[in-house]
């Protein structure tokens, strides 16, 4: 005779609800600018704020920290300033070790910030990425204010929901979804990026345009020349487009904490992801994608998807905006001459758990999601990139 088993179960399906609000303005810290006042007003019951400021973005704006002690000063301001704004070495490195996100959780326990508190962080997308898993685990989190400084940032990372810091070689191993309290988009820290920073933004801008919206490639084609000298109105046009399709994907896209295989706005990052980390990160996001993304629309083609015409299109965008379209890494060898690049493919499946799903492209505005990739053909593509870019291939 078997045994009974009498198993009790609770179940149930619940929803949690989460405001996003990005705010696209300028001098956003101007005591003439009502914007992070009304927030706080709006929202008001918290009281203390904690600001951590990118060195980089320290360094380019000497009078940024001044301008912010200003902003939060008047007595009619709803929030104070726990300490002096915390200036911290921003870039990648900022990702890279636990440390930095430990330093941040003692300042978090020392000022004694609550979950009403404001973590609030002016910088890169890597130093939000930092600031904004601290701010989710502190506490099981605290209310996390976005400034991304930089257009990548602002097109993309900075608004979206991902925070993480880099482990075991892999980048964004260590993270959590959590969206932020706010963001604030302010093109007025554009200037002082240098000119590859300065595009970096497009490229986020050229990737969800492809897979997503072929009006919004359109307007990117006939912009170029605007775009290539980093004109301001027609930049911040095409970088609110990219962060209003993103935005658009995380609220009404059905999976913002991507629990399904799919990553349908990664188109091109398998490879980006998998540059950067095997360059040491000397190859930035923005290039990285770039690379990622030229390799995908060129297998897309190569694989009989998409149309050799609409490749052209997109190469050529790439190039009048000055992107690199192909790195010597990519087809480096390790020592099985295995291709290092190659393993981007499971790392990425990995990440995401379930079965590979990577989005290439049927034309222009239209991703499509494969779940196999022919690693001979991938790998005869950036042969074939190689080639047209100059690079010999001789030795292969
Ligand atoms: N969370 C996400 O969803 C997501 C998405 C895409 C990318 N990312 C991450 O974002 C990071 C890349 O971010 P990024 O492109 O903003 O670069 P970054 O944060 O690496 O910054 C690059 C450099 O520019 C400096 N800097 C920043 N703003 C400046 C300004 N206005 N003037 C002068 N210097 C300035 C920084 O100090 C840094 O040295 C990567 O770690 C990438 O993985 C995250
Ligand atoms: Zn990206």
């Amino acid at each position: 005779m078997g045994m009974e088993f009498t198993t009790r179960t609770l179940e149930a399906a619940f929803t949690v609800r989460f405001d996003h609000r990005i705010f696209f303005t300028r001098s956003v810290f101007s005591p003439e600018n009502p914007v992070l006042a009304r927030l706080f007003e709006k929202t008001g019951d918290g009281d203390k704020a904690l600001v951590v400021v990118d060195d980089g973005v320290a360094h380019a704006f000497p009078n940024l920290v001044d301008q912010i002690v200003t902003c939060f000063a008047p007595e009619s301001f709803p929030i104070r300033l726990v300490c002096p704004p915390l200036v911290v070495p921003g870039g990648e490195k900022a990702k890279n070790s636990p440390h930095f996100v430990e330093e941040l959780h003692r300042q978090i326990d020392r000022t004694g910030l609550c979950r009403h508190s404001y973590l609030l962080a002016i910088g890169g997308g890597a130093l939000l990425d930092a600031v904004g898993f601290a701010a989710a685990t502190a506490h099981r989190g605290i209310r996390h204010i976005r400034f991304p400084t930089t257009t990548l940032g602002q097109a993309d990372s900075g608004i979206g929901v991902k925070n993480g810091i880099n482990a075991f070689g892999k980048k964004n191993f260590i993270g959590a979804f959590a969206p932020p309290f706010a963001v604030f988009n302010d093109s007025d820290f554009w200037p002082s990026l240098p000119p590859p920073e300065r595009r970096a933004g497009l490229i986020e801008a050229i990737k969800v345009a492809l897979i997503r919206d072929a009006v919004f490639f359109e307007e990117l084609e006939k912009n170029v020349l605007a775009l290539a000298r980093g004109d301001v109105p027609v930049m911040e046009q095409a970088i609110y487009r990219c962060a209003q399709l993103h935005f658009q994907h995380i609220t009404q896209g059905g999976d913002p904490f991507e629990l399904g295989s799919a990553r349908p706005l990664d188109f091109g990052h398998w490879a980006a992801h998998k540059l950067e980390q095997i360059s040491g990160f000397s190859i930035s996001h923005g290039e990285a994608v770039a690379l990622g993304l030229t390799l995908d629309a060129f297998y897309s083609c190569r694989s009989g998807m998409l149309p050799g015409r609409s490749l052209d299109r997109v190469l050529s965008l790439l190039e009048k905006l000055d992107f690199s379209l192909y790195h010597p890494l990519m087809r480096e060898t390790d020592a099985q001459g295995e291709w290092p690049l190659l393993h981007g493919l499971n790392e990425f499946r990995e990440h995401l758990g379930g079965e590979l799903t990577i989005t290439l492209l049927e034309d222009i505005g239209r991703g499509i999601e494969v779940h196999r990739i022919d690693s001979a053909l991938m790998q005869k593509c950036v042969l074939e990139l190689a080639a047209r870019s100059g690079f010999s291939t001789a030795r292969l």
